[in-house]
């Protein structure tokens, strides 16, 4: 199992990079990172949670073909439709908060044997894709809350990991 960075940690911050070597050892952290995102009962995980700056993350809506890799993600259409969805990141355990994002996304990508694909999301696969390439971009979903509620938020995440006195830096 592969550590999750928290909120304050630098990696989650930084840019990625784009993949270009398609072995075994990207298959190895790709799978890596879908036994973490499992065991920490998560729907989707961005390379950088794991402390890799590469444009890699992985989804599990839990439904049918919900279970996907996705390396050198673009988001290449979005709907005008916009939707409400209450997100949580496992960078930032214990907040949640309604994020809008649209409600459909066009993405195309690569699978771990450097093929290209195209997905047409809706419903929760369109929110998860959105916020795991936002990670990709060193955005986190808070950084979409409007500017009071992510100060509240902030403060909140302060608070508690100086309780839990585990903060990294
Ligand atoms: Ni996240």
């Amino acid at each position: 199992m592969l550590d999750i960075s928290l909120l304050g940690d630098e990696v989650l911050r930084e840019p990625t990079e784009r993949v270009t070597v398609f072995d075994s050892t990207l298959s190895i952290l790709v799978d890596a990172m879908f036994d973490t995102m499992d065991e920490a009962d998560g729907v989707g995980l961005a390379a950088p949670q794991v402390g890799v700056s590469k444009r890699i993350f992985v989804v599990d809506t839990r439904q049918e073909g919900g279970r996907i890799a996705f390396i050198n993600p673009e988001i290449v259409e979005t709907s005008e439709e916009r939707s409400h969805y209450e997100e949580g990141c496992l960078s930032v355990p214990g907040i949640y908060k309604d994020v809008i994002r649209p409600a459909a996304v066009t993405v195309q990508a690569q699978d771990v044997t450097g093929r290209a694909f195209t997905i047409k999301a809706t419903g929760l696969l369109a929110r998860v894709v959105q916020h795991e390439n936002d990670h990709l971009y060193g955005k986190l979903f808070i950084d979409r809350l409007p500017d009071e509620e992510r100060e509240k938020v902030l403060r909140q995440w302060e608070r508690r990991s100086k309780g839990r006195g585990k903060r990294k830096k």
